[in-house]
This record gives structure tokens, C-alpha cells and sequence, in this order.
């Protein structure tokens, strides 16, 4: 048995980061989640006042960001930003609003990328994002695009928020979420998309669990 990388893009709802979280913790691999980094950023930018739209002064503040992982007991990562956890921070509407526009620079994405090969090195990981198939991890063994409707995407990411005690509309969110789809699929870099060799998983009619065996079923097959 060797350990594989898994590849796990797809737009915002579609169950990704739940699906990676357990089948990490099923084949006992690493999760890291992509979308944190981007969120992360863009936390730290809206905190210094700095523009989405400032690419030099957005890599000056990634340039002095160091991301570090720590597994938890119980599979669940943690993301730490110059030493410090950031959790719900990172997921508020004031971040979610501008991730999509901090995220679409190309300097950016060539750092982040970097930073996340270096992490997937070691083997044994699972990555969620919009581009870790395509770019970040071309090579992976195994690659998966998760979809589901938007309105059960915009349900599920309601209900999350709402499970969070954030303020949440299910209007808004689907609006939003319809959004930061189109920007993150229209970028000129590393713009969404499914890779050819990624399987195509619709999560709208399947259960997670059903979506988390079927993913270490084929995963175990490549070991
Ligand atoms: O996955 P999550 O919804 O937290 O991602 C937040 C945003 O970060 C996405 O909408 C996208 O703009 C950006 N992102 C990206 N590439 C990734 C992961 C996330 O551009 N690999």
C-alpha cells in the first residue's frame, strides 16, 4: 500500500470540505482545505484596510503569512495564521463577499499554489478547492468533482450558517453564492472547472456517507 493524493474541487455548496474532512479521516490522511488559505488572506487584508484589488500590497501581506496545519485528535484541522487559529473569522459574509476577487490575482495564486504543493508533497492528503486537479495538483491519483443544484448547494450553506449562529437568507446566499461561482469560474487563472480524468460526483440526490464510501472505495483501489 502507498499512500495517494485526492483532488477535490467543485463550486461552493457541493459538500466538498465535509466530503474531504471524513475521507481524510477514513484513510487516516491529511485534509487541507484551500478555500481557508484564500479566506485567510483576505481576513488579513480586510484587517490592514488593503484593497481586493491591490495585487502588490495583497502579496505583501501573503509574503509575511505563515499557514501552518495542526491535526487534531479527532481528524479535524486546524489552521493557524501567524500562529494564530482562525475559525469563524475567516467565515463571515464580509470575508465570503471579497475571497473571490482576492483569491482571482495571479500573483496570489502562484504562491498559494506553491505553498500547497509543498504541502502535499509528504503524500497522504486530501485537498478541497476550485483548481487542485487542474493546477495545484495535476498529478494527483485521484481526482474528484463534486456538483449539486444551486438551490441545494444555497440550502445547504443556509443551513450551515445558520447551524453557526450566523446571520443567514436563503435568497442572499444563493445570490451570493451564484456570484462568487461566476467569478471564481471567469477568472483568466485557474478559473473552476472539472479536470478530464476527475470523476464527476452529483451530490444533490446522495447522502454524505454514501459520497465519503464511494470516494475511499476507489481511493483504496489506488493505494
Ligand atoms: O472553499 P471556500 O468556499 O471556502 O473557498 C472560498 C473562495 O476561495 C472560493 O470562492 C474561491 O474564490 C477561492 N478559492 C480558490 N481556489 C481554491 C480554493 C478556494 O480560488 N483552491
Amino acid at each position: 500500500m502507498h499512500k495517494i493524493n485526492i483532488a477535490i474541487d467543485g463550486p461552493a455548496g457541493s459538500g466538498k470540505s465535509t466530503v474531504a474532512k471524513k475521507v481524510a479521516n477514513e484513510l487516516s490522511y491529511l485534509y487541507i482545505d484551500t478555500g481557508a488559505m484564500y479566506r485567510s488572506l483576505t481576513f488579513l487584508s480586510l484587517q490592514a484596510q488593503v484593497s481586493e484589488q491591490d495585487e502588490q500590497s495583497l502579496i505583501q501581506i501573503l509574503e509575511e503569512m505563515e499557514i501552518t496545519l495542526e491535526q487534531q485528535s479527532d481528524g479535524e484541522v486546524q489552521v493557524l495564521v501567524n500562529g494564530e487559529r482562525l475559525g469563524e473569522e475567516i467565515r463571515t459574509q464580509a470575508v465570503t463577499a471579497k475571497v473571490s476577487e482576492v483569491s482571482a490575482h495571479r500573483k496570489i495564486r502562484e504562491e498559494m499554489v506553491a505553498r500547497q504543493q509543498q504541502l502535499a508533497k509528504q503524500k497522504g492528503v486530501v485537498l478541497d478547492g476550485r483548481d487542485i486537479g487542474t493546477y495545484v495538483l495535476p498529478g494527483a491519483e485521484l481526482k474528484i468533482y463534486m456538483d449539486a443544484s444551486v438551490e441545494e448547494r444555497a440550502k445547504r450553506r443556509h443551513l450551515e450558517n445558520i447551524a453557526n449562529q450566523r446571520h443567514s437568507d436563503i435568497t442572499t446566499t444563493k445570490e451570493e453564492l451564484k456570484r462568487r461561482d461566476g467569478l471564481d469560474r471567469q477568472r483568466e487563472t485557474a478559473p473552476l472547472r472539472q479536470a478530464e480524468d476527475a470523476v464527476l460526483i452529483d451530490t444533490t440526490n446522495v447522502t454524505i456517507e454514501e459520497v465519503v464510501a464511494r470516494i475511499c472505495r476507489i481511493a483504496r483501489e489506488k493505494e
